[in-house]
């Protein structure tokens, strides 16, 4: 409780100084590089006339032993519906990278993005932290993976999705970063709401799309949160990243969770990109592994569902693109 009273009185001081920026004029938030948090499909288009796209993403440092389960995702059964593989989005850190591996996975299109140099504990350590360490960390880690990797970094999550205020954004907001994905949203029990859009920060972002830790107050415009939407397990309890979820320790258990929340809550709702997050560890578990490769077959056999990295997701919400003229979106078009 003190702790959080002190952060906040520590905000107010950097709003009273460095925060304070124009109101952006009503009215004037419009794609391509502003929209509010919602639930309403970009572009008003409508739901059964847009992909259902699904973003898959890996946390923690990738190495060669786990690059050979990978690839068991990587082959032709693995293609999105214009012929191209599926692509996903990995976070790694420093401690446990190897940077050739990482660099095989950016120059076969896969997106790679900031996680931290350190990840260190306690989780707290990531609420208040200085600036000038934040952009050690998560900066550091973007200039290992442009410069060892030959990465396009463009984007962040933090450690233990554990927010610290202002600090984080305004470093991401200097440093060139175009997207975060580390708040979560969505409420505790499930409540059949329609998941969040990604949204900009250019208006301070509520408790109802940050639900969780300590969230920024400032503006940050033309910053992408891309957010976790909460999943639910059967007992109607919610998780954010896949393999934090309670669950049966079985494939067709797993599998039957991912199915109910995609078809109910994103593919016959208003197809809000679908996110599983997941760890790089969890590939040694077969429960999990095994559903998500069945999930994933699955999703392949559907013309209208493309598995895409976090920054092709938000070119579509850039750019909402209907089915029938996908093939006009470049950052979605095979590269080799
Ligand atoms: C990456 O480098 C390590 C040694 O640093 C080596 O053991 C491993 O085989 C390499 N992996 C690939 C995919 O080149
Ligand atoms: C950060 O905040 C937590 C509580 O939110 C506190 O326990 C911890 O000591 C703080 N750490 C630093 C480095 O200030
Ligand atoms: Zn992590």
């Amino acid at each position: 409780m003190f702790a959080e009273k002190n952060c906040h009185f520590f905000l107010l001081l950097l709003a009273g100084s460095t925060l304070v920026m124009a109101n952006p004029v009503p009215g004037s938030c419009k794609l391509p590089n502003c929209r509010r948090p919602g639930t309403s499909i970009p572009g008003s288009l409508e739901a059964s006339k847009i992909p259902q796209m699904v973003v898959l993403t890996f946390e923690d440092g990738v190495n060669s032993k786990q690059f050979k389960h990978l690839k068991e995702i990587f082959g032709e059964t693995y293609k999105n519906p214009n012929g191209c593989p599926m692509k996903y989005t990995f976070f790694p850190t420093d401690i446990d990278n190897e940077y050739n591996v990482s660099s095989l996975l950016a120059g076969m299109g896969y997106e790679l993005a900031s996680h931290s140099l350190t990840h260190k504990v306690p989780p707290s350590a990531w609420s208040n932290m200085t600036a000038d360490e934040f952009k050690q960390e998560m900066v550091g880690m973007k200039t290992k993976l442009t410069t060892h990797s030959n990465a396009k970094v463009a984007g962040a999550r933090i450690p233990f999705l554990e927010l610290g205020g202002d600090v984080p954004y305004q470093v991401f907001q200097e440093n060139g970063f175009v997207w975060d994905s580390s708040m979560i949203a969505g409420s505790l029990t499930y409540q059949n709401d329609a998941p969040v859009w990604p949204f900009t920060l250019d208006e301070p972002v509520s408790k109802k799309y940050c639900a969780f830790g300590k969230c920024p107050k400032g503006s940050y415009p033309g910053l992408w949160e891309f957010p976790l939407n909460r999943l639910y397990n059967d007992k109607g309890e919610a998780c954010s990243l896949v393999d934090r979820c309670e669950l049966p320790d079985n494939t067709a258990g797993v599998l039957k969770f991912l199915r109910k929340n995609f078809y109910d809550q994103y593919y016959n709702k208003n197809r809000t990109p679908f996110g599983m997050y997941l760890h790089i560890s969890w590939l040694r578990w077969s429960a999990i592994f095994d559903s998500a490769k069945a999930f994933l077959e699955e999703v392949a056999k559907l013309d209208d569902v493309y598995v895409v990295t976090v920054s092709q997701a938000l070119d579509w919400v850039k750019n909402p693109t209907p089915l029938s003229q996908i093939s006009t979106l470049p950052s979605w078009n095979c590269k080799q």
